[in-house]
């Protein structure tokens, strides 16, 4: 199988739904979030505070072109994966590639807490509707790379299953 490769702003649902589209297929998931963590021995916001986005950046862009060399799987990509272009065309060839998009409330709600997305608490100058607004409109051309999209603001992580599967 080729691989399904989730790609997709912050809170927009890539874990939960990575997760339950690669049981129903019957094949891996890889987070490459947690992916990350586990090779480094530390959290993402450690590895930013200690090491700073540019190192991430780094090893985030050495995991894609690992991945998209293996096949069967559910990828789920950090949020801003998308940012190197390089990351993008390594895992399309790899499989299909779906954008999950949710709007401004949704990612609000799905992302309230500090600590845990260094990049939006960086943004955020005490207005988080506006870091996140500003981020989304950024990256608004980047997601558009996927071979469809899904918006899963108003939809159940099954149903947004269903639709991919
Ligand atoms: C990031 C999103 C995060 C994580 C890192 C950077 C981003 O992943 O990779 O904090 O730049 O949008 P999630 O989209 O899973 O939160």
């Amino acid at each position: 199988m080729r691989n399904v490769i989730l790609i997709g702003f912050m809170g927009t649902g890539k874990t939960s739904t990575g997760k339950m589209l690669a049981q129903k297929l019957g094949c891996a998931f890889i987070d490459m979030d947690v992916k990350i963590e586990e090779e480094a021995g530390m959290s993402i916001p450690e590895i930013f505070a200690k090491f700073g986005e540019e190192h991430f950046r780094k090893l985030e862009h050495e995991l894609a072109l690992k991945l998209s060399a293996r096949r069967n799987a559910v990828i789920s990509t950090g949020g801003g994966t998308v940012k190197n272009p390089a990351n993008v065309e390594a895992l399309k060839k790899s499989g299909v590639m779906v954008c999950l998009q949710a709007n401004v409330d949704t990612v609000l709600e799905r992302t309230q807490n500090r600590g845990t997305r260094p990049v939006l608490d960086k943004e955020d100058k005490g207005d988080r509707r506006q870091a996140v607004e500003k981020l989304l409109a950024e990256r608004a051309e980047l997601y558009k790379q996927a071979d469809f999209a899904v918006d899963t603001s108003e939809l159940s992580p099954l149903q947004v299953v269903e639709i991919i599967a």
